[in-house]
């Protein structure tokens, strides 16, 4: 199964993207995760995010768009794959079309954005491994340091309560409009995503069921 998980910053996109993974045993590819471990190697494409990134800008599409189309060719893609955080702007949903990729579902997790707000500043994610957690939330076990690797855990410099903001408004400019893009394709189901992490999941799998 091809699925998009669209949806604002802090809707839990990466939380649900694992379980959704974990239950369909299909790959998770956040465009995220994958820029902010090019800008942790200094890649060139990762040179070039870092500032957008860290003010909450979107990267600029074609170097999205290439990171998106190498990792899709991977043989792990083959039978399915969780896009998260990717398409965020018409032009990339074209793109993804054009690189003939066709998508079965497109969930799209809506949270009001004052939640979103108490969700991104209060969330801590490994240094090491990248395992999310909420200080009030979803805390890790072991305080500062991560449940699984023992790592430290970090505030995203992209998860300052300005920043947040900025993001929330790149959010409804440039990527919200998707939502009348795949409406009128036919395959958007609307989850709502308030309430505790497994009723998120449940609502998340019995949509990608239906
Ligand atoms: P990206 O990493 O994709 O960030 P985002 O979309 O802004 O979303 P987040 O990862 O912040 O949130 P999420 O929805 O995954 O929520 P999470 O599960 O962590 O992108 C970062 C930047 O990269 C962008 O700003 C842009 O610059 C660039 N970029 C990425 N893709 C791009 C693209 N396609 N084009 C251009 N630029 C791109 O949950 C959030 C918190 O809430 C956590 O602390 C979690 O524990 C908690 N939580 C989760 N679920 C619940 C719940 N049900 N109840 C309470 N708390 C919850
Ligand atoms: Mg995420």
């Amino acid at each position: 199964m091809k699925i998009i998980l669209l949806g604002a910053p802090g809707t839990g996109k990466g939380t649900q993207a694992e379980k959704i993974c974990a239950h369909c045993h299909i790959p998770q590819i956040s465009t995220g995760n994958i820029i902010r471990e090019a800008m942790k190697t200094k890649t060139p494409a990762g040179q070039k995010a870092q500032d957008f990134v860290n003010s909450g800008k979107l990267v600029p599409d074609e170097v999205v768009i290439e990171m998106v189309d190498d990792r899709l060719k991977q043989p792990d893609c083959a039978n399915g794959f969780i896009l998260d955080g990717f398409p965020r702007t018409v032009p990339q949903a074209q793109a993804l079309e054009s690189m003939g990729v066709h998508i079965d579902k497109v969930l799209d997790i809506e949270v009001p954005d004052q939640e979103i707000m108490q969700r991104l500043t209060g969330r801590r994610v490994c240094a090491e491994c990248g395992s999310t957690y909420h200080i009030q939330f979803n805390p890790s076990q072991k305080g500062e340091n991560c449940d699984k690797c023992g790592g430290q855990l970090i505030v995203r410099k992209d998860d300052q309560p300005e920043t947040v903001t900025q993001r929330l408004q790149v959010y409804h400019d440039q990527t919200e409009p998707l939502k009348d893009f795949y409406q009128a394709k036919g395959n958007l189901v609307m989850v709502e995503g308030v309430g505790t992490v497994e009723e998120i999941t449940a609502r998340t799998l019995s949509a990608l069921e239906a």
